[in-house]
């Protein structure tokens, strides 16, 4: 991906005055954001802010109480994950949600069928199988995984499995990608390898947009072109790294229950 560009292009997707209720709590209240062209998106908060049940309203998976999703100036309001995925959106999830049986090169094939599906698939019986292989072995190359192709999932380390669930929403060839804490339950070393990764990947990919829900600030700090911060369901603030970083009060209300990660601001 390039730099954030200018902030009046017009965004590729956003949420605009979105609410989710579940019977009577309201998880989200009146969310809006959006994600230009080229950038690189946080969303953050303490547990139980909202940050999942966001990224599923506007990936789909739920439909908003009330609000609106647009992206790429159409309203994408709960048309599902499917659907979302043809026309360019995909996501990682927060609990890597992989085959164990299956091997990386089983998997990412799987992934490419179901794009192919999608298509309408031009692909015929044995060409189609070229394709797929092809396919999987580029997108592995991409991620990092190529020498682990005939490796079984269950037999990955926790960070290549990460990296095999973001293979998969690659993919989709997706224009957006949405992630769920990307790196949770890796080692420090590995979350920077997995972000590293993802971006170069993201970049050879053609994707023009990332957003991910991160709990590790480092990480935020150093990836992220706008930080979206959720407090109780609402926007606490919408800014750039800088801003948010140089907000001591910003931080901790953020960080919440993990002050671990709380670090100097400077
Ligand atoms: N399907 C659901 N039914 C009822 N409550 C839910 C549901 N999903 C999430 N919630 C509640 O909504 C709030 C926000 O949850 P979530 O979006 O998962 O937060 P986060 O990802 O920021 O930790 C939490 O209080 C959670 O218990
Ligand atoms: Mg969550």
């Amino acid at each position: 991906m390039q730099a954030a560009p200018a902030a009046d292009a017009l965004p590729l997707f956003e949420a605009i005055n979105v609410s989710k209720s579940f019977g009577a709590f309201k998880a989200l209240s009146d969310v809006s954001f959006h994600v230009n062209d080229g950038e690189f998106v946080s969303i953050v908060g303490p547990n139980g802010a909202g940050k999942t049940t966001l990224v599923n309203v506007v990936t789909g998976l739920l439909r908003p109480t009330t609000g609106e999703v647009r992206f790429q100036g159409r309203d994408i309001a709960g048309v599902g994950p499917v659907e979302l995925a043809r026309r360019g959106m995909s996501r990682a999830f927060q609990l890597v949600n992989i085959f164990p049986a299956l091997t990386v090169r089983e998997t990412l094939a799987v992934a490419v069928a179901s794009r192919l599906l999608r298509v309408g698939n031009p692909f015929r019986s044995l060409r189609r199988d070229d394709v797929l292989q092809a396919d999987a072995e580029r997108i592995a190359e991409v991620l990092g995984l190529r020498a682990r192709l005939e490796t079984v999932a269950s037999a990955l380390s926790q960070g290549e499995k990460k990296l095999l669930d973001i293979a998969s929403a690659f993919a989709l060839n997706p224009s957006v990608i949405l992630l769920d804490e990307p790196t949770s339950g890796v080692s420090t070393g590995d979350k920077h390898t997995i972000m590293e990764v993802l971006v170069s990947a993201a970049k050879a990919a053609g994707v023009r947009g990332i957003v991910q829900v991160e709990h590790d600030m480092d990480l935020v700090e150093r990836y992220s072109h706008r930080i979206v911060a959720l407090q109780e369901g609402r926007v606490l603030a919408d800014m750039s790294p800088q801003a948010f970083f140089a907000d001591p009060a910003m931080i901790a209300a953020v960080v919440g229950t993990r002050p671990q990660t709380l670090r100097k601001p400077h």
